[in-house]
């Protein structure tokens, strides 16, 4: 029987209806609920969907304006034999305790200024005190769980229970004040991330951390003038491939200014992009030319020969970061539409190629198998109409050799990030399932959609106990 705790905070009226409902600070914490099961699941479908991102904006004496920086939960929905359940928890992180108890932001955050006073920032100027707010991204380090946001603060927590374990402190004296979401665990379950630190330079550090240890060794870096805002990177067997977007960090503001994160970096175009690609042998780096461009996801890169190749959806400008402001998203205003591009890095040549292959297509994702060891065919990613800004309302299947689209579409629903679970023991790279957490303006609660990875047919739908707040990124935990 489901036991319902009592919610972190007073529940309050939703502040955004129908689909929207989503970006509303409504979610409680639920204790192993079961879910209700429409269709039929995969006999072989067994473990764990891991959801974390932002589900509190509102605080009783202020709040948050933009998507990414509400106060982060961990949803677990738990797919077992005959018997489906779903559990929450808020991210027990110091901002979500120093908040909570404040009424208010404690930590400047994404588009959130920072609270502090500048005496007191000043005083914490080698060290200052930035977000753990875990809303973005899960990773595991070995068996260890981990959950973050665009800071080097990694969050440890349960995938059972969902209790939040505390931060892991680095036995390193590795400096860097940013650090891409994205995370990616190898095969060895060793963990890999670019971290940036500002000075007269910034400095970008790929840096890994093998499993059962707390440090995190520098296994390349490089110089740039002024950093462009990361949220990911991409690997190949050979490389790290950093894109350097034209949304670049202005130290000193970082430093010395109260501003929210994301109003310390400037568009500047003229200045133009590039790629680095930093070598996982011995560290050194080569890079190439681009237009100017703001991306956060990769699709994928891989090694072509001498070439390497970088796939990812791509932004003209920095619009998009306006654009996912809750006042506009509340409304039913979407993002503006990305471009699917290709980036050849030929050696030898100061500027990569670019090809145009697509556009409307975001959070992509790749068989595991294949990202960053060979070359995927088949992406996954939440999509939209091409043709006017929207907020994703399709799951998409493209097929990156032929160009053919294929999608599963609910109707009036928001679907987010479809995560894809392979088959144990199939072979080929769409032998599984998606599993896409959606929102349509008739529900009740989130229905998880369950979706033939190569058909695109809904197999069933699994609806929750409740609204879960939109998110970005999920988790599988066989
Ligand atoms: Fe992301």
């Amino acid at each position: 029987m489901a036991a319902v705790l009592k919610p972190a905070v007073a529940q309050r009226p939703a502040d955004a209806s129908g689909r929207l409902r989503g970006f509303a600070s409504t979610a409680r914490e639920i204790d192993d609920s079961d879910l209700h099961v429409e269709g039929r699941l995969p006999d072989w479908l067994r473990g764990r969907l891991l959801l974390n991102g932002p589900a509190l904006w509102s605080l009783p004496q202020g709040g948050y304006e933009h998507w990414f920086d509400g106060l982060a939960m961990f949803h677990r929905i738990e797919i077992g034999p005959g018997r489906v359940r779903y559990r929450s928890r808020f991210a027990r992180s110091e901002d979500y305790t120093r908040s909570m108890a404040a009424g208010r932001p404690a930590f400047g955050a994404f588009d959130t200024r920072n609270p502090m006073g500048f005496f007191r920032r000043m005083l914490h100027l080698k060290n200052p005190p930035i977000t753990d707010n875990p809303a973005v991204v899960m990773s595991h380090i070995g068996d260890r769980w981990v959950a973050n946001t665009e800071t080097p603060h990694l969050t440890s927590f349960d995938p059972d229970t969902l209790a939040t374990m505390g931060r892991l402190r680095f036995d390193d004296g590795v400096q860097m004040q940013l650090m891409s979401a994205h995370g990616r665990t190898d095969e060895r379950g060793d963990y890999w991330n670019v971290g940036i630190h500002l000075g007269p330079k910034c400095t970008y550090k790929l840096i890994r951390m093998r499993a059962g240890t707390r440090r995190r060794e520098v296994i390349g870096s490089l110089e740039v003038r002024r950093a462009g805002y990361t949220h990911a990177f991409a690997m190949t067997p050979s490389h790290a491939v950093i894109w350097e977007t034209a949304l670049r960090a202005m130290p000193l503001s970082f430093l010395f200014t109260g501003r929210a994160y994301i109003r310390n970096f400037r568009w500047e175009p003229a200045s133009g992009s590039r790629l680095h690609a930093i070598s996982l042998d011995d560290g050194s780096v080569r890079s190439w030319d681009i237009a100017p461009m703001l991306g956060f996801h990769a699709i994928q890169a891989w090694n072509d020969g001498q070439d390497i190749v970088l796939e990812m959806p791509v932004f003209d400008d920095a619009r998009v970061l306006e654009d996912l402001r809750l006042d506009a998203l509340r409304q039913g205003q979407g993002p503006c539409v990305p471009r699917l591009l290709r980036y050849r890095m030929k050696p030898g040549r100061q500027t990569a190629e670019a090809e145009v292959f697509g556009s409307a297509l975001e959070l992509p994702q790749v068989h595991p198998q294949r990202d960053g060891r060979a070359r995927a065919s088949v992406t996954w990613g939440a999509g939209t109409d091409a043709t006017r800004p929207a907020l994703f309302d399709r799951t998409v299947r493209l097929d990156l050799e032929s160009g053919e689209w294929r999608e599963w579409c609910r109707g009036d629903a928001v679907q987010l990030e479809p995560l894809f679970v392979p088959r144990p023991g199939g072979t080929a790279e769409d032998d599984g399932v998606l599993l896409v957490p959606t929102l349509a303006d008739g529900d009740t609660a989130t229905q998880l959609g369950v979706i033939d990875a190569r058909s695109m047919q809904c197999l069933a739908l699994l609806q929750a106990p409740q609204v879960v707040p939109f998110g970005f990124h999920a988790a599988w935990a066989a």
